[in-house]
């Protein structure tokens, strides 16, 4: 075999099983209602599209500085500022092909062989397997629903050891929909003082945030600016995820160190798309308009089906605060049967609800939660009532 024992490691998605099922289903014309949209259903803004077919026709088509162009950099230090407060200069911020690939070069230039990083469980798919690719080890903290999935600090506590180098948080999370107040931040900011961590602080989805909360940041509590790495982008608040921009902003040297690494993988990310970005970012009156449009339109949707949910046979969720996702609880269907199948775990769940009622959702083992399935509401009213219709009729059949 010529393929490495690093690229052997990679496990395969636990979401792709499901998800190829629904496209087969869908060639095969089965009329199929999908909650698994990890990005907004709605298009990216015409005024943003524009700047970037100006970009073209002005030949801004050649390499860039490999972290991005100044006048990029400077419009992600204003939304930094005006977010949360914090004035980073040109040096400590860089942009990549996404948050994800800002992800991967931070941990691999954080990360040494058998270093550990702490992450909150339930998580985002992508965390464990980029902290295996640099050849860490992933513990995971466990949250519970009780506490609305919010790291707790002395949780935290109890998993730190001498080889721990990093703790990666998320809020608003993805799938839980959690956003951490601004105690828990604290508490987490001070063990980490302590204990000398790094935090990677992935706040992708700052803007998407309900019910009037503000988003915090970890980065701005006592010590923390020159420990944290602050990671977000245009993707979801701009319903940019095509466009493939993300920016990270922290200490210099780590900055840097990014820099070096994306210029021998990728190099720059698109010339276009980061002249798009910048009058995302920019476009004050536009972009704050663009925001709450969504926002208000996820919030009406996330209220509906949390309502709904709970008043379903054996199903449960939480209202979530941020993010586009409910995370339902399943459990109360284990053991059941349908059709002489017994469901045992998320991904019998959503296995069946996909065979029998044309519904494909997310299994919960793919964020290390197998009592859950995710549900994204990045979708319409009409296929969100429809689709819960079904689901509804499915428990409802469950012996
Ligand atoms: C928590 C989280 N972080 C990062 C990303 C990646 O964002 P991007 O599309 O900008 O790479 C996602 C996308 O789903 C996400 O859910």
């Amino acid at each position: 075999m010529f393929i490495s024992e690093k690229a052997r490691n990679i496990s395969p998605s636990p979401t792709l099983a499901v998800d190829a099922k629904a496209k087969r289903m869908k060639k095969e014309g089965h009329n199929i209602i999908g909650f698994g949209a990890g990005e907004p259903d709605f298009d990216t803004p015409e005024y943003i599209k524009l700047a970037a077919i100006s970009a073209i026709n002005q030949g801004f088509t050649k390499y860039t500085p490999v972290g991005g162009i100044e006048e990029l950099k400077i419009a992600i230090s204003n939304y930094f500022e005006e977010e949360i407060g914090i004035k980073y200069t040109s040096n400590q911020i860089m942009v990549s092909n996404g948050a994800k690939q800002c992800i991967y070069n931070a941990l691999y230039c954080l990360i040494d062989q058998g270093d550990k990083v702490l992450i909150p469980s339930p998580y985002w798919v992508s965390y464990p397997e980029m902290v295996k690719l640099c050849g860490g080890i992933s513990i995971f903290v466990p949250t519970t629903e009780n506490n609305s999935f919010m790291l707790k600090a002395e949780t935290l506590e109890k998993y730190i050891d001498e080889k721990t180098k990093v703790l990666i948080i998320n809020s608003p999370n993805n799938p839980c929909g959690s956003v951490y107040s601004k105690q828990d931040l604290e508490q987490i900011a001070e063990l980490a003082v302590k204990n000398n961590l790094f935090v990677i602080s992935d706040e992708i989805y700052d803007k998407l945030i309900y019910d009037g909360l503000k988003h915090a940041s970890i980065a701005t509590y006592e010590n923390m600016l020159e420990r944290t790495l602050l990671i977000n982008g245009v993707s979801k608040s701009f319903a940019m995820t095509g466009w493939r921009i993300g920016f990270a902003a922290g200490p210099k040297q780590l900055i840097e160190a990014m820099e070096n690494f994306q210029s021998h993988s990728t190099s720059n990310p698109n010339s276009i798309a980061q002249k798009a970005s910048i009058e995302a970012l920019t476009n004050l009156a536009k972009k704050d308009e663009t925001i709450s449009k969504m926002v208000d339109e996820f919030s009406e949707r996330r209220t509906y089906m949390v309502k709904r949910i709970n008043k379903m046979k054996n199903l449960s969720c939480n209202l979530p605060k941020g993010a586009f996702y409910v995370f339902m609880n399943i459990s109360g269907t284990f053991n059941k049967q349908y059709d002489g199948r017994i469901i045992n775990n998320s991904t019998d769940f959503a296995e069946i609800l996909l065979e029998k009622y044309n519904v494909a959702v997310v299994p919960g083992i793919a964020f290390g939660a197998d009592d859950y399935i995710r549900l994204s509401y990045a979708t319409s009213m009409e296929n969100i009532e429809k689709g819960l219709n079904q689901i509804e009729e499915f428990v409802e059949a469950l012996k």
